[in-house]
């Protein structure tokens, strides 16, 4: 079918698992193949599905690579991926393809900035080994020396990358009494900088060395993979602290290991890892640091807020019309 008709009923591959109700109303608007046992697609199992559907909807855990895009036939007109990052894709071999792609951004915002939130005050004020204490009957009672952390208010909270996810954790963390830094890629306007109280740097490096804590919320992109790198790490203050939720990537992830065991840095909050789902075992090992399986996202409001996104681009494209999240290669 030429790329400017849309099939009545598009055939439709979801490769994960999704909200019941959305799986329900995909079943209703489209010849939909779902994935009834969630397990992560193959390689193989991936590449017999670009083939075979008009609209591919995969989540993060699918690496749709240039070789899989560029093997798809002329069938294959829409990639609505399910998920706001886009890093598991590859954009440019879609584009040049004439692949449409989608994502589902906005809807996770103020869940992930939540998570965000919540490993700022777990981190600096050590409620993991806390807790890891009690549950393992060590703890012997109040005592004015005990898991003392570091306090927030005052602090300095500086933000790598200051899109929708950046802001709601600003908006959070003034709350908890932290002042505002910011690095990104555009500078916020007046007015917005004004409303949060947040101060830009326009070099990375400079605000490295005036924080306390370090939040990464970028997306992953050639510009910001493997930013936060061993020398970036070792301008951070010593009794400072990263949190990322963006992604694993964006991190080297020997370096931040190195600084944590070494006491160059006071603890890190991840939940995002270079090569989900694998955790490093040298992490597992430190005490100064809490991991969480990649669970910005995960409640039960947002992840059918992101599944009906899914199928709002799928219905507008299906119209003809421009889908309200559609991605470019940048
Ligand atoms: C996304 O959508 O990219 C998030 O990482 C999922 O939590």
């Amino acid at each position: 079918m030429p790329r400017n008709e849309k099939p009545l009923r598009p055939k439709v591959i979801v490769t994960r698992k999704l909200p019941e109700a959305a799986e329900a109303r995909m079943a209703e608007l489209f010849d939909v193949e779902l994935n009834e046992d969630d397990h992560a697609f193959s390689r193989e199992e991936l590449a017999a599905a670009v083939r075979s559907c008009d609209v591919l909807v995969p989540t993060l855990t699918d690496r749709i690579d240039g070789d899989l895009i560029r093997g798809a036939p002329e069938r294959l007109q829409l990639i609505a991926s399910y998920g706001a990052g886009t890093d598991h894709l590859d954009l440019a071999a879609a584009n040049k393809k004439g692949i449409v792609v989608t994502n589902t951004p906005g809807v996770l915002t103020e869940d992930t900035a939540d998570l965000v939130m919540a490993l700022i005050l777990s981190v600096p004020r050590r409620l993991q080994e806390g807790e890891k204490m009690l549950r393992a009957g060590q703890w012997a009672g109040w005592a004015p020396m005990a898991l003392q952390g570091h306090s927030l208010t005052g602090k300095a909270l500086g933000i790598f990358g200051m899109g929708r996810i950046g802001r709601a954790v600003a908006v959070r963390a003034r709350a908890c009494g932290l002042t505002i830094h910011y690095h990104n890629r555009t500078r916020l306007s007046e007015a917005e900088e004004k409303e949060i109280a947040a101060r830009y740097w326009p070099e990375l490096d400079e605000m490295l060395a005036s924080i306390d804590i370090l939040t990464i919320n970028a997306p992953q992109t050639p510009q910001t993979k493997g930013a936060i790198d061993a020398r970036r790490l070792s301008m951070i203050k010593k009794e400072s602290y990263i949190i990322n939720a963006g992604r694993g990537g964006i991190v080297d992830q020997d370096a931040l290991i190195e600084a944590l065991a070494e006491g160059r840095i006071s603890g890190a909050g991840l939940d995002v890892y270079p090569n989900e789902p694998e955790v490093d075992p040298r992490l597992l090992a430190l005490n100064n640091v809490v991991l969480l399986p990649h669970m910005g996202s995960a409640t039960f409001e947002g992840r059918t807020a992101m599944a009906n996104k899914v199928i709002a681009n799928i219905r507008v494209w299906m119209d003809g019309a421009r889908p309200p999240d559609l991605v470019e290669s940048p």
